[in-house]
């Protein structure tokens, strides 16, 4: 109940705005961190459009998740400098290692796992971050080495 209300204000509180699905799902992730499931077909009709496209344009922008995070997040940078120096096989590793997808959460809820299109590290890539902690020139290894280092 008490989120069907947050989400009913949050949805009707940017509803004058001209093109106000973004603006929705902005207001939900910072209010609740995620955009939970349930808010999907309220947005839908709010705005009287499909499910498919609230869900679309999630996913087109990747600072959408539709779980809440884990207590870490870890950014695995996927932009062309870093994927031309490994990225690609480092977010590869990681994530078989921590067994989650991108944007998945270690089962304790310890770790995300999320792509970041350049981090503005492009001359030491592959880069990473950290929670707020930017990582250049990490391999492997050395990224698995400091996520163990997080209370898991
Ligand atoms: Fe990875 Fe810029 S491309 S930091």
């Amino acid at each position: 109940q008490d989120m069907l209300e947050t989400l009913t204000r949050l949805i009707t509180g940017q509803l004058h705005l001209e093109g106000p699905l973004l603006p929705i799902l902005q207001a939900i992730q910072a209010e609740l961190d995620h955009v939970p499931e349930q808010a999907i077909p309220m947005i839908a009709d709010a705005l009287n459009i499909s499910a498919a496209e609230v869900h679309g344009v999630m996913s087109f922008y990747h600072d959408f998740r539709s779980a809440p995070a884990g207590r870490h997040i870890v950014k695995i940078c996927r932009a062309e400098a870093c994927q031309a120096v490994g990225g690609a096989a480092l977010a590869d590793a990681v994530l078989a290692d921590l067994g989650v997808a991108w944007h998945g959460t270690t089962a304790s809820g310890a770790v995300t796992v999320e792509p970041v299109y350049c981090l503005g590290l492009c001359a030491c890539g592959p880069a990473a971050m950290i929670d707020e902690r930017p990582v250049g020139r990490i391999d492997a290894a050395g990224l698995k080495r400091m996520i163990a280092e997080l209370d898991q």
